[in-house]
């Protein structure tokens, strides 16, 4: 377990075993020379004016000082442009950092701030060494302890007097990427040790150490309340359909709470409209919207937001089988509107359509957000490093578009109209639920808002950012596997949220 601590840089009374700078093409480190040694300093500019170390972004210099040095090493990392230095630079070149570090074996280093001392990109760096560090390896042999060593303590020497305050941050910090982890580590278990009963246990127990309250849903329980949709795409499998509920209740909270849905499909296999055996087993990530609504409440309740959330994750394996659900199927959803399949490969929005219904009635939230790995055409319009947005609330919408902005997740807005419930309807049915290939994410999304009354709603398709894939380009602090995608920027929403209402 990594720690990070705040300090003062005091490198006479304690010089760290490796200290890390991040240098821009601008070669800057005067900033850095008071708190070096006279001898460190010329060799630094020696360095830097030869042009042994350039600062170009990717790059990084290890400089073996030796005995006659205070300090053991310094390792320069590369920032790149200096006009162009966001949180989102701290956050990669820290994570970068750490991994680094783990790799020549030092469990230790202290840092100077990346970009800057200002507590965005404090925070930024945390999330960075936080994130990068996680791994998935339990089924491997050794498991965690493999080859290298863990990372135990980084210190970030900061200059400024508020050091009390840059440590509360980091603290949440690490409540919030701990729910990421915990995401993601949900998101990566193979199909076989996580069949909805097992997603659904792994996250109660979590909930209970957090005081969220759950209820589960069972099979029979959702056919006698009409929640068809869910038990449909559920009914293949010999693993049966759940619907998970997590209610948290924070101090002094309003009454109207937020409302998040997540798609869990365990694994998808496309039923009887069987997908093609090419990435299959990548479809291990289509509960990864579940797993983010799982962490999300995970970090509410760890921040103690003075909030309500209410987060429903329904919960299926979509398998073909005799007593699979078909196309020419019609479902009569929680809401009584009828759906007709016909393709049972589309069950990401039929599972969310019946939970988002059901949620809406039942809590009455102020607004709903959806996650959901929901579309293949989401990847095809937008490429795999951006998820795609669709809703019906502008105020909604532009604040998410600028938490995102911050946090590093992108999001990019598509259009909802007239034409794409064009799409979806159906001779035998109310809608049906394919619209054809064009435009295939947004008629999903059109789908989905049959469901939504007149509540706020954004949806957010995040198929090509839930996990890394072809096409995700690469970031220190997404190792290979379930990323947790927007799970800080709503994170971050939550905390905003708290403060804009106790100020009213
Ligand atoms: N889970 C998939 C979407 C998906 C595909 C996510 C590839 C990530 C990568 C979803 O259930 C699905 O199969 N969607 C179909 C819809 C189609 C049948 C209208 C798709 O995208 O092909
Ligand atoms: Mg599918
Ligand atoms: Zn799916």
């Amino acid at each position: 377990m990594v720690e990070i601590v705040i300090e003062k840089p005091r490198f006479e009374e304690n010089p760290p075993p490796l200290l890390i700078m991040g240098i821009s093409e601008s070669k800057e480190y005067a900033k850095y020379s008071r708190h070096l040694d006279f001898k460190t300093v010329e060799y630094l500019k020696e360095i830097l004016s030869e042009r042994i170390f350039t600062g170009k972004i990717g790059t990084s210099l290890l400089l073996p000082l030796g005995s006659n040095y205070k300090i053991g090493k310094i390792l320069l990392v590369g920032l790149g442009n200096p006009d162009k230095l966001t949180e989102e630079t701290a956050r990669i070149a820290a994570g970068k950092i750490a991994i680094k570090s783990r790799e020549i074996n030092e469990p230790n280093f202290s840092i100077f701030p990346i970009v800057g001392e200002e507590s965005r990109y404090i925070e930024a760096m945390a999330e960075g060494i936080f994130l990068s560090l996680y791994k998935f390896d339990r089924y491997k042999a050794g498991g965690s302890e493999s080859e290298s060593v863990n990372i135990q303590k980084v210190s970030i020497l900061i200059e400024s007097e508020n050091i009390e305050e840059v440590k509360k941050i980091i603290e949440h910090v690490k409540v919030i990427t701990d729910a990421v982890n915990f995401s993601r580590d949900l998101g990566n278990l193979p199909p076989n040790d996580c069949s909805p009963g097992q997603l659904v246990s792994q996250s109660v127990a979590m909930a209970d150490r957090y005081q969220i309250r759950t209820t589960v849903l069972e099979r029979y329980q959702m056919e006698s309340m009409g929640l068809n949709g869910i038990v449909s795409v559920g009914k293949g499998s010999n693993n049966p359909p759940k619907m998970l509920v997590l209610e948290y209740y924070g101090p002094s909270a309003e009454e109207r709470p937020y409302l998040l849905i997540g798609k869990a499909v365990t694994f998808d296999t496309g039923g009887i409209s069987l997908k093609p055996g090419d990435k299959m087993d990548e479809m291990k990530y289509d509960k990864c919207g579940g797993c983010n609504v799982i962490g999300i409440l995970r970090a509410v309740a760890g921040l103690r937001l003075p909030i309500r959330v209410i987060g429903l994750v329904p919960c299926v394996e979509n398998m073909p089988s005799s007593s699979s659900y078909r196309p020419g199927d019609i479902i009569k959803m929680f809401n009584d509107k009828t759906v007709e399949v016909v393709n049972t490969d589309a069950e990401g929005r039929i599972i969310l359509a019946d939970a988002m219904a059901y949620g809406i009635k039942l809590f009455n939230p102020r607004l709903v957000i959806d996650f959901a790995t929901l579309t293949g055409a989401s990847i095809i319009a937008l490429g795999a490093n951006v998820a795609a947005m669709v809703g019906t609330d502008d105020d909604l919408k532009s604040n998410l578009k600028s938490l995102s902005e911050r946090t590093g997740e992108k999001i990019w807005e598509l259009p909802l109209g007239e034409e794409y419930h064009e799409q979806i309807k159906s001779h035998f049915a109310d809608i049906k639920n394919i619209g054809g290939r064009p435009a295939g994410a947004i008629t999903a999304a059109a789908f989905l808002s049959n469901f939504t009354d007149a509540t706020p709603w954004v949806h957010l398709d995040i198929a090509g950012t839930a996990w890394t894939q072809d096409g995700t380009s690469e970031k220190s602090y997404n190792p290979k596997g379930a990323t947790g995608f927007g799970i800080r920027m709503i994170a971050k929403f939550f905390i905003e949220e708290s403060r804009r209402n106790h100020a009213a």
